[in-house]
């Protein structure tokens, strides 16, 4: 798919399709003179009000060189209007994306329109873009879009090109998440790390069984015994050009990625199970993340860590009651063998301190709990370093992703005492994101941490007028936009 910028007005551009935005007030008479007239009378007759996602298709405008224009309300002023932009082409795009649109054009919402106005059309056009339907045989809803055109005055082409890697990656994501337990399990999850390594540049190293076993991953292993499928630690680098500075910035990024959670001997009930297959969405958010990184290229190293199981129920399963040594040398006393998350991610973040990491991000689908916590808006964010955090939500404010800060600390830290073992790997049912938050604390240490949990926002629940029900690839953009702003030192 081919984006390009341009200062031409809309009207001159030659393309299948052209999006146009209403303005605030939703009169529709900017557009007239390119409508002759169409665009207030639309509005006038109650065809279009400028709520979100309102859009009414206009054939052959008269003064316009693109075959029809779809013309798109986007909401009050109110909130964030790079969500809303972001969103509102994406919506639109669904619109024209069923009609086998192949070459767009998309004019700014206003002449102020700058960078970030940019950013969020392409963003917005190649994430509603995505589909679920990799494995139909017939009525698969393939995309014809072969290019895009944005009409705005003085924007550099870098921002486009950046904006386009980032959503193309936040994709790759989402096609991982949506990858079948049974045709994605974690040595296919290497294989795909392996693939984008070799296509982006990166250096790729997966610790097998034998290796994990050599490294003492008791956690990791324990999860892993229920399974004929084994264990994997997939190890993604990243190295800016030149000499790193030693004491240099490091960012970790490490991502639960459990091919297929059944709940394992604490079987999960029957009732959507199916749904977690998604439970490596925190591994596939890490890798969208590498994806974008090896060719935006920022200037600390970063290193993704990506533990990897099936968590299944089986004669050779870790039971209720088993007690596991961690690679810190921590004993858990494993009550609940459903809790698997936080002891993969138990070895995994003490395997990233171990590889220099100065800064930690771990994202999981952890908690049922953080879903009655803050539903399907926004991630739970959970650190021991307040500026880290900070670091993160601003990230993430200019990915327009959300999170909201949750606590730990202490009195969720006891919640998970254990008569027999350092650490039980659950505490009592209230706060559950919060005691398995404050377990992971144990092993992030003194570095700078912060985990996601995204149990909420991994997957769609339904389908929404800008992305299909599946997966969101949610927190690949924060992810970038958090390795982009870091320095060295
Ligand atoms: N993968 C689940 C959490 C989850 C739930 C993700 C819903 C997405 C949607 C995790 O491994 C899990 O099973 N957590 C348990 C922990 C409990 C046993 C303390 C949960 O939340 O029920
Ligand atoms: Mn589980
Ligand atoms: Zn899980």
């Amino acid at each position: 798919m081919q984006f390009s910028l341009t200062d031409s007005p809309i009207q001159d551009v030659e393309a299948d399709a052209a999006i146009g935005f209403l303005d605030a007030e939703a009169t529709g008479q900017a557009w007239d003179s390119l409508t002759g007239g169409l665009a207030s009378r639309l509005v006038a007759r109650g065809e279009l009000s400028g709520k979100p996602h309102e859009a009414a298709v206009i054939h052959g405008p008269a003064a316009m060189r693109a075959g029809r224009l779809l013309l798109s309300g986007y909401g009050a002023p109110t909130g964030d209007s790079l969500v809303r932009l972001r969103r509102g082409a994406g919506s639109a795009w669904r619109r024209l994306r069923a009609t086998g649109v192949q070459t767009l054009v998309v004019a700014a919402p206003s002449a102020s329109a700058g960078a970030a106005e940019v950013e969020a059309i392409a963003e917005g056009v190649i994430l509603s873009d995505y589909e679920p339907d990799a494995y139909k045989t017939s009525d698969r809803k393939v995309s014809a879009l072969e290019s895009v055109t944005i009409c705005a005055k003085d924007v550099d082409s870098g921002v486009l090109d950046r904006a386009v890697i980032a959503a193309q990656a936040q994709n790759r994501a989402r096609t991982l998440a949506n990858e079948p337990g049974n045709l994605l399990p974690p040595r296919v999850l290497a294989e795909r790390a392996r693939e984008l390594a070799r296509e982006r540049g990166l250096a790729c190293e997966v610790l097998e069984r034998g290796q994990l076993e050599a490294l003492r991953m008791g956690a990791l292993l324990g999860v892993a015994r229920g399974s004929s499928e084994p264990p994997v630690m997939i190890v993604l680098r990243y190295r800016p050009p030149g000499e790193t500075p030693s004491g240099s910035v490091h960012l970790g990024l490490v991502g639960k990625a459990v091919t297929f959670d059944t709940g394992g001997i604490s079987l999960k009930p029957p009732a959507d199970m199916d749904l977690m297959k998604y439970d490596m969405a925190g591994g596939a958010m890490m890798i969208g993340a590498m994806d974008a990184l090896a060719q935006l290229r920022p200037n600390v190293p970063v290193t993704a860590v990506i533990p990897s199981v099936e968590n299944m129920p089986g004669s050779q399963a870790q039971r209720p009651g088993d007690v596991v040594t961690t690679r810190s040398g921590t004993t858990v006393e494993v009550l609940n063998t459903d809790a698997e998350g936080r002891l993969i991610l138990a070895d995994a973040l003490t395997y990233a301190n171990e590889q220099g990491c100065t800064h930690l991000v771990d994202a999981a689908t952890l908690t049922g709990a953080i879903v009655v916590a803050l539903g399907h808006e926004h991630s739970g964010l959970f650190s021991n370093d307040s500026a880290w955090r900070q670091r993160v939500l601003d990230a993430a404010a200019t990915a327009g992703e959300q999170l909201w800060p949750m606590p730990i600390g202490t009195g969720y830290t006891k919640l998970l005492k254990s008569p027999i073992a350092d650490l039980a790997n659950i505490g009592p049912r209230w706060g559950g994101a919060c005691s398995a938050a404050a377990f992971l604390e144990r092993f992030a240490g003194k570095t700078p941490w912060v985990h996601l949990d995204i149990a909420g926002t991994a997957w769609f629940e339904e389908n929404l007028p800008y992305a299909p029900k599946g997966p969101s690839g949610k927190g690949v953009r924060t992810m970038v936009n958090l390795a982009m702003a870091l320095r060295p030192d």
